[in-house]
């Protein structure tokens, strides 16, 4: 495979009178690690290893120009008084130091303003709006998780307030102190937020904007109080200042909210007002509903055609955002579809990308795998964590020491965390075995591409890391404990996964009833045992398919699945979590009839809540029945019956696929019991935390061997 170029993202550029060393930027990603607004050191390491890794410039999540007025969180930087800027210095000397540029995003909250709500304020709103925002996606929400969610506003109503003519005055007059502060202390550059529903953008659009004063109604009206901040803030700044400002490109489930051609035409008006760039963002009204359309998206590139339409009306350089793949980015910045990237969740799940790319290591880019692990913590006021990079605001165990004495381990079990560990351990110069009993490498994680694509590349990297650093993988291997012993480690760890079982009713035994883990291998022909179960006709499609390597490639596989499956017309799925949902969405889009029992009450657990909201409605669009504190009784070669409160139903099924029942199994470490070395036991093997889980317990283990 011939490496991409990356030429064009990776050439020098310019905004205003800022030299910018490429054209990687990272985006505002909210970190709340500011202790009442004033910022602190896990805020200033997590950017400045971002600055380090080469992205060009950082921009640090969303603070408060006039806090805690207008403030979405008390954990957000700060801006609003000279006794902030010491800090804010010491994080521009700090990113400065470590080669990048720093820039900062400025905002008032407006209609998410939680502290105003906390602090008993109304919010400020451009006017008044009937009707409710459909909540309904929380019946899946646990207690524990809406308490978290009320954290921000204490669980307070929200009240609000028609901004006046005085208040208007004010907030610009605040952006402009704030800008004067900012730049006093040494940041290069300010993005003002004019995104994401807050005070600017909810002025920008019709959808919320009812005005019929010189602040609504026409566009020129509506984009007034954005351009008369960026006024203020750019008499202040200077023109040679970077000023650049966050626009949405499209609003989401908003009627008469913004579309692209209206923001080009707004970002004209920006321009002259003097801003000196325009991010393309995007948003969604309902975030229970459309999150995962804006402001993150799920689809690659989803806000290409809006930079790129908005560029068409401005002269001032264009950043485009919204799942950028390094190879995406490169071919809208040399079409001239846009002059900036920027990289968010990316650049969490590795802050090192832009080194990389220069180093031409782009397989080593640990990838992002679209969970939104990290956002729901934002949701809940808290520090995002990533699933795939334990050291997102813990910077400290970013860098892996060598270690003391160079150790033999032995990792059992070729899924995510074994392959997690050998990675750490052999990045730290052990020597690495990795014993697999599968014929590949994966485990649960090469079966979760069928269903969820996005984790394929995280396989694709471990696969190529360990291999890069030198891991003996034993293939086809059954780790008894004389293989292992007659390895010699000085230390093994073991991550075997979890132990998947059957319902203890009648009929669990039935040839059609089949655990989750039984239909992927069904699926990918690796089980003989549940091969045989299946017709002529079929077993031979399955040879051939295994003959010509077709089932060893989880894409191909993918795509073969949506015109055969060794699965019947109606199918039922026990068990509603994060798998069984996943499972559910894949069977319907290939036309089966899918029923989804779920004992407990909420649906899609533990799938990071934004995510989760998107599953549940996407699978209810395509026709699955979704019934939740259902038991099942018994299964019959026809049907399922189970009790839904006091009443029994049945429902048919030609299929049964059990994605219940997954408990954590240490089976493989307790024979292990007599080896005279360290045994440790990761991942599912020892909690049930899927790819998360699997991931944040191996670094942990191998970093402290
Ligand atoms: C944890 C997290 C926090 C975010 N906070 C902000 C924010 O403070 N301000 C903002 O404009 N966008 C925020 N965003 C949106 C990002 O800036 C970016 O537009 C979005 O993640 C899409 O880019 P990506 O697909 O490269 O992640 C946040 C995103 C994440 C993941
Ligand atoms: S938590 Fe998930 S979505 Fe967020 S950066 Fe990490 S891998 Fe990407």
């Amino acid at each position: 495979m011939s490496a991409p170029s990356f030429d064009s993202l990776l050439s020098r550029g310019r905004i205003a009178g800022l030299e910018l060393s490429n054209r990687v930027l990272m985006p505002a990603m909210d970190m709340n690690l500011c202790v009442d607004g004033e910022m602190s050191d896990g805020e200033i390491a997590h950017y400045s290893a971002r600055a380090a890794g080469g992205t060009a410039m950082v921009i640090t999540g969303t603070g408060a120009v006039a806090w805690p007025i207008g403030a979405t969180s008390l954990h957000q930087p700060a801006f609003s008084d000279d006794r902030f800027i010491p800090g804010i210095r010491r994080l521009a000397d700090s990113v400065h130091a470590a080669g990048g540029k720093l820039c900062m995003q400025l905002c008032h909250h407006g209609k998410t303003a939680s502290v105003d709500v906390a602090q008993g304020r109304p919010q400020l709103v451009p006017s008044l709006l009937e009707g409710q925002m459909d909540m309904s996606a929380l019946r899946d929400n646990p207690m524990s998780e809406l308490m978290a969610l009320a954290t921000a506003t204490q669980g307070k109503k929200a009240t609000y307030k028609v901004a006046d003519e005085d208040d208007l005055a004010w907030v610009i007059d605040q952006f402009a102190q704030a800008a004067r502060r900012v730049q006093s202390a040494g940041v290069d550059a300010i993005e003002i937020h004019a995104a994401h529903g807050y005070l600017l953008s909810s002025f920008l659009s019709r959808g919320y904007n009812k005005r019929e004063d010189r602040w609504g109604g026409s566009l020129e009206n509506r984009v007034r109080l954005t351009c008369e901040v960026v006024r203020a803030v750019k008499a202040v700044v200077g023109k040679n200042y970077p000023v650049l400002v966050r626009v949405n490109g499209y609003e989401y489930g908003l009627e008469d909210g913004l579309r692209p051609e209206e923001t080009a035409r707004a970002a004209a008006f920006i321009e002259e007002a003097g801003a000196d760039a325009i991010h393309v963002s995007a948003n969604a009204h309902n975030p229970f509903a459309d999150f995962t359309q804006g402001p993150l998206p799920t689809e690659i590139a989803q806000y290409r055609d809006f930079a790129k339409k908005i560029k068409q009306h401005v002269t001032i350089p264009v950043v485009a955002v919204g799942r950028m793949l390094p190879e995406v980015a490169n071919a809208m910045i040399a079409a001239g579809e846009c002059d900036f990237v920027s990289m968010g969740r990316q650049l969490l799940a590795d802050s090192d990308l832009v080194i990389k790319l220069q180093r031409g290591q782009y397989r080593s880019v640990r990838p992002c795998i679209n969970c939104y692990v990290c956002v729901e913590q934002n949701f809940f006021d808290g520090n995002p964590k990533c699933a795939v990079n334990p050291a997102l605001c813990n910077e400290s165990v970013a860098v892996l020491t060598p270690m003391f004495k160079a150790k033999h381990i032995v990792v059992i079990g070729g899924g995510p965390g074994g392959m997690e560990a050998a990675r750490v351990a052999a990045t730290r110069g052990a020597k690495v075995t990795l014993i697999e009993k599968g014929s590949r490498l994966g485990g649960t994680l090469w079966f979760s591409q069928l269903t969820t694509p996005a984790n394929g590349p995280l396989l694709d990297w471990l696969t190529f890391e360990i291999k890069r650093l030198g891991v003996d993988v034993l293939l086809s291997t059954m780790a008894t404990s004389e293989v292992v012993k007659a390895l010699n480690p000085d230390e093994v760890i073991v991550a075997t996964g979890a132990r998947r079982g059957l319902p203890d009713v009648p009929g669990a035994d039935l040839p059609h009833v089949l655990t989750g883990d039984a239909l992927r291998s069904l699926i990918a022909g690796d089980d003989d045992a549940n091969v045989q179960s299946l017709s002529r006709l079929e077993r031979s499609l399955i040879s051939a398919g295994r003959s010509i390597g077709l089932l060893r490639n989880a894409a191909r596989l993918r795509a073969l699945s949506k015109s055969w499956m060794p699965v019947g017309k109606r199918v039922v799925v026990i068990g509603g979590s994060l798998v069984g949902l996943e499972l559910a969405e894949f069977l319907a889009q290939r036309h089966r009839l899918v029923t989804v029992l779920e004992q407990g009450q909420h649906m899609g657990l533990p799938m990071a809540m934004p995510r989760r909201w998107t599953a549940v409605s996407a699978a209810k669009k395509l026709g699955v029945v979704l019934i939740r504190e259902a038991s099942v009784i018994s299964i019959s070669s026809v049907s399922v019956r189970y009790r839904s409160g006091e009443e029994e139903f049945e429902v048919r099924a030609d299929t049964v696929v059990v994605a219940s029942e997954v408990y954590p199994d240490s089976h493989v470490a307790d024979s292990l019991k007599d080896l005279s070395v360290p045994v440790h036991i990761i991942g599912d093997a020892k909690t049930v935390d899927y790819i998360e889980g699997a991931m944040h317990s191996a670094h942990e283990v191998a970093r402290g061997l």
